[in-house]
C-alpha cells in the first residue's frame, strides 16, 4: 500500500505544500511507503472544450492519472481562494477526468482508491470552506470515497516550525490521525 500527498499550490513558500510534505513525514514515520508530488511537475493549460478535441487531454494530465494510479491512497492539501478551491486544484482534477481509455468515465483511477484532505490558510477558517468544496467536488462529482477526518488548519503563517512539525500539539495529533486513517482506508481499498 502507498500513499501519495501534493497540494493545489505550487507557490514557493506555500503553507499547504508544507502540510502536505509534513502528511507524507507522518506517513513514512509510520513505515508507509508515501510519496510527495509538487504541481509544478505536472503543467496543464486551463481546460477548454475545443483544445480538448482538437489535441485531445495534455500529455501532463495521462502522466498525473498514472501516478495516481500507483498508489491506493492519496491525501490533498488544499488553499482555500474566495471559500472555494484554486484554479491549479480543479484544472487537474477536471483534465485527469477527461483522460478516458475505450469505454471508461474517466472517473475510474478517483473511484478505485481513497482520498483524504486537509488545507491550511493565513486567515481564521484554515481554508474549511475550500475542504468543502473539494469533498464536493470528489464524493459528489467525481464519486471518489474521502475519509471524514480532515485538519483545517488556520493563522497557517504563524503555524510551523522550522523542522516543517506543527507548533499546536493538538493538530500535530490531527494530522498524525488523518494520515493514520487514510492508510487503514487505503489498505482496506487495495484488499
Ligand atoms: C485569489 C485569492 C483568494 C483568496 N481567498 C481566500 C479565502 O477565501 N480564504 C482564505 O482563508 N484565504 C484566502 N486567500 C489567501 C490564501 O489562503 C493564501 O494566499 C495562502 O497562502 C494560499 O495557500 P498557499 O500558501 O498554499 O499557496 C486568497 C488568496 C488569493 C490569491
Amino acid at each position: 500500500m502507498r500513499l501519495l500527498f501534493f497540494a493545489g499550490s505550487t507557490r514557493e513558500g506555500s503553507f499547504n505544500k508544507k502540510l502536505a510534505l509534513l502528511a507524507r513525514h507522518i506517513a513514512e514515520a509510520n513505515g508507509i511507503e508515501a510519496m510527495f508530488v509538487n504541481l509544478k511537475d505536472y503543467p496543464m493549460p486551463l481546460y477548454n472544450g475545443d483544445l480538448e478535441a482538437a489535441e485531445g487531454p495534455p500529455e501532463r494530465a495521462r502522466a498525473f492519472k498514472a501516478l495516481l494510479g500507483e498508489y491506493q491512497g492519496v491525501f490533498i492539501a488544499s488553499p482555500e481562494y474566495n471559500s472555494s478551491v484554486t484554479p491549479l486544484l480543479k484544472n487537474t482534477l477536471d483534465w485527469v477526468t477527461r483522460v478516458r481509455a475505450k469505454g471508461e468515465t474517466g472517473l475510474e483511477v478517483y473511484k478505485s482508491r481513497v482520498f483524504a484532505i486537509s488545507g491550511a490558510s493565513p486567515g481564521y477558517y484554515g481554508a474549511m470552506r475550500s475542504l468543502l468544496t473539494l469533498r464536493q467536488i470528489l464524493e459528489v462529482g467525481i464519486g471518489a470515497t474521502v475519509i471524514p477526518q480532515q485538519l483545517a488548519l488556520p493563522r497557517a503563517s504563524d503555524a510551523f516550525d522550522e523542522d516543517g512539525s506543527l507548533k499546536d500539539k493538538a493538530q500535530q495529533e490531527m494530522l498524525k490521525t488523518v494520515v493514520e486513517a487514510l492508510a487503514i482506508a487505503a489498505r482496506r481499498f487495495a484488499a
